[in-house]
């Protein structure tokens, strides 16, 4: 290929990819596969490795760049990026209303937005390029993390806007990204965030943008600061003309002309907020008109013509009955709080893990005590603390045993961890949950083999290792309590289908330290075969890009282990897959395999998020709006708009019980 030839083939696929790039991430609404962007990006690759001249800054393969840095510079704000003065019930909104409508002299319309629950952002462009972003810092003085702010997908690089423009929004992780880095990061034994704000905070202050790009940011646009484009007289039209530029707006702000109208949409969303796919802790309300703005000015800290109306906190009192002990997979004792059942954030709470002795203590929690429980994130509950005043001296202190409750051997503290072990290689607590990771989602993926199932077979003692599992008998199942014909049935083939799984998955679940579904996949992708991963040494391991010293250790010393290479020798000649094969062949993998999906209104078995989870296992992606690529739309209770624009366009309607019924096939 000549060279005029390969610089008019590059730019065609970057603005193809971006365009790609744009359509997924910003719309949510991709239309071709992952596979066709993926191919698309190779191609790139490929010709920017052979034209180096030709790669441009808003090349897709730009994205994550060059070394890691020292320290953050300091960047200043040109217009101060300010914080909202905060309202926190009815009488306060009517409030804000009777201050602007006075001060206006004249009725004003509102804009409400979500409050996203993230870290403020100024983005700048400068003769169409993305130049600069940086934190809000102190308001005046921010941080210049432009680097990892490339590294989101919905930031556009290029923009047809060459006249310099600061735009302003929020970054966040959405909840689906935080599950499942908090899930990897618990099985790399590192320390959990507390919520997405914080996993969100910790990933932009990284110093190294490859770690940025790994944690799935996401950013929505809210505002401006220095705004040299043409002068545009209302918030919702610069919102709009924003998002025409390409940027992410979220798609779910209200034009209110009253304040009844904002109360009703902060009615709204304080039911519906369980539903969205990311963190918002409140609802922010804005004059539209950019003249009545100026006019209204700013108090000493805050615009006079906004305010942030906050959710209350989502704390509830409960008894903390009992501390339960449980053994995991690789032998870490953890604290359960066992409590009266509690109703907070919509829904009910038993449990909570009090993570360690250490924190027991130091939060000086006694089992009786009256205790304060927090959604911490929304999502995982937590004891915040006890409430002494409700003592009755009834109240026991609690210390962690010295052996394990579940085999009896002594439990040591291992060099620089907080958490208690048992190192018993036999403990039947550790070996049963061994076998649950084993067949969980992201694992092997057995349907019908969930906790319990476990549990009745390894006391049955049916099972003791993996290997157990393949050789299981329809006769022995028969045996078993509450296991009729057809459930036995169902679930010899489901472990049958589950030995075509690619190497990933049994990598994965053979539970190796340190080795998340993330890291297996990588070394899935780079070895190819279990041989060839079983022949590699320390260093082959860790001159791997993605794998560190104690993962390259960890996989080394497993792998040598004799009881690792028996049961592989095993599991091989009971015909469970040893290759990468690039598919997810488990039984449900296909259900919704490129297709894309809708949710609307409210289901009755399934969360927002829970749905969204169980189409993206099973293949499908879940987008936000419909349009004519969309394939199905699941229709809850009260659907609205969606469920009218899938009617208009002629799209597969489904009602809950036909989504539940697909996925229980
Ligand atoms: S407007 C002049 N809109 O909430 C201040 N803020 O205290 C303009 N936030 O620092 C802020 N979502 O980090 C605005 N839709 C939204 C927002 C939003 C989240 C954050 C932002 C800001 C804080 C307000």
């Amino acid at each position: 290929m000549d060279k005029q030839e390969a610089k008019k083939k590059i730019e065609n696929l970057i603005q193809l990819l971006n365009k790609y790039g744009y359509e997924y991430y910003v719309l949510d609404q991709p239309t071709v596969p992952d596979a066709t962007y993926d191919e698309k990006l190779q191609e790139l690759e490929k010709l920017e490795a052979a034209f180096p001249e030709f790669v441009s800054e808003s090349s897709p393969t730009q994205r994550v760049g060059g070394q890691p840095l020292d320290k953050f510079h300091k960047v200043e704000h040109h217009v101060p990026m300010l914080s909202l003065g905060n309202a926190f019930n009815e009488a306060d909104l009517r409030d804000f209303d009777r201050r602007v409508t006075q001060l206006a002299q004249e009725p004003v319309t509102y804009i409400c937005e979500l409050k996203i629950d993230g870290l403020a952002i100024a983005l700048t462009y400068e003769d169409g390029k993305f130049v600069r972003g940086a934190t809000r810092g102190d308001g005046t003085i921010g941080e210049d993390i432009t680097s990892n702010l490339r590294t989101i997908r919905s930031v556009p690089l290029t923009i047809s806007e060459k006249r310099t423009i600061e735009v302003r929004g929020e970054a966040f992780m959405p909840l689906h990204s935080f599950l499942a880095l908090n899930k990897e990061r618990e099985e790399e034994e590192e320390m959990v965030f507390a919520n997405p704000r914080n996993a969100a905070a910790g990933s932009l202050r990284q110093l190294d943008p490859k770690i940025a790009a790994s944690r799935n940011l996401d950013l929505f646009l809210f505002g401006y600061g220095q705004w040299e484009a043409e002068e545009i007289g209302s918030h919702s039209d610069r919102l709009n003309y924003l998002s025409e530029l390409g940027f992410k707006i979220n798609p779910e702000w209200k034009r209110c002309e009253t304040i009844e109208e904002v109360i009703e949409y902060v009615a709204h969303w304080t039911t519906e907020r369980p539903n969205l796919s990311y963190e918002i802790d409140g609802i922010v309300i804005k004059v539209d008109n950019l003249q009545q703005q100026a006019k209204l000015g700013f108090t000493a800290k805050n615009p006079r013509w906004a305010i942030a109306y906050k959710f209350p906190a989502t704390e509830a009192v409960t008894k903390l009955r009992d501390i339960e002990l449980s053994v995991g997979r690789t032998g870490v004792v953890t604290p359960t709080a066992i409590l009266d059942p509690v109703k907070i954030a919509g829904s009910t709470v038993q449990r909570a893990s009090l993570h360690n002795a250490d924190l027991i203590k130091e939060m000086d929690i006694r089992i009786g005590d009256t205790i304060v429980l927090k959604k911490a994130g929304d999502i995982i509950p937590k004891v915040v603390r006890a409430i002494e005043e409700k003592r009755t001296g009834n109240e026991t202190e609690f210390s962690m045993p010295k052996n394990c409750p579940s085999c009896g051997s002594e439990l040591v503290h291992l060099e620089e961890e907080v958490a208690l072990r048992c190192l018993n290689p036999d403990c039947p607590a550790q070996l049963q949950e061994g076998l649950i990771h084993f067949v969980s989602r992201d694992a092997m993926n057995i349907d019908g083999l969930g906790e319990k199932v476990i549990e009745q077979l390894f006391q049955a003692k049916l099972i003791k290792t993996i290997a157990d599992i393949y050789r299981l008998k329809k006769d022995e199942l028969l045996n078993l309590e509450r296991m009729g014909e057809k459930s036995v049935q169902n679930l010899l083939t489901a472990i049958d289908a589950s030995k075509t799984n690619s190497l990933e998955k049994l990598l994965f679940g053979l539970g190796i330290r340190h080795i998340g579904a993330k890291a297996a996949r990588t070394l899935a992708v780079h070895f190819q075969t279990m041989d060839r991963i079983q022949q590699a040494t320390y260093d082959d391991f860790i001159a791997i890009d993605e794998v560190g010293e104690k993962m390259a250790d960890a996989i080394a010393r497993f792998f040598s282990e004799e009881k690792v290479i028996a049961l592989l020798h095993q599991l091989s000649a009971l015909g469970v897959n040893m290759t990468y094969t690039g598919a997810d062949h488990s039984s449900k993998a296909a259900l919704f395999s490129n297709q894309t999906i809708v949710l609307t209104g409210k289901m009755e078995n399934f969360s927002r998020n829970e749905a969204k989870e169980l189409i993206e296992v099973n293949g499908g992606t879940v987008t936000g709006s419909v349009s004519k690529n969309t394939d199905i739309v699941i229709a809850g209770e009260a659907a609205g708009s969606k469920y009218n624009k899938a009617k208009e366009l002629n799209i597969t309607i489904w009602d809950e019980q036909q989504f539940k019924d697909a996925i229980d096939s």
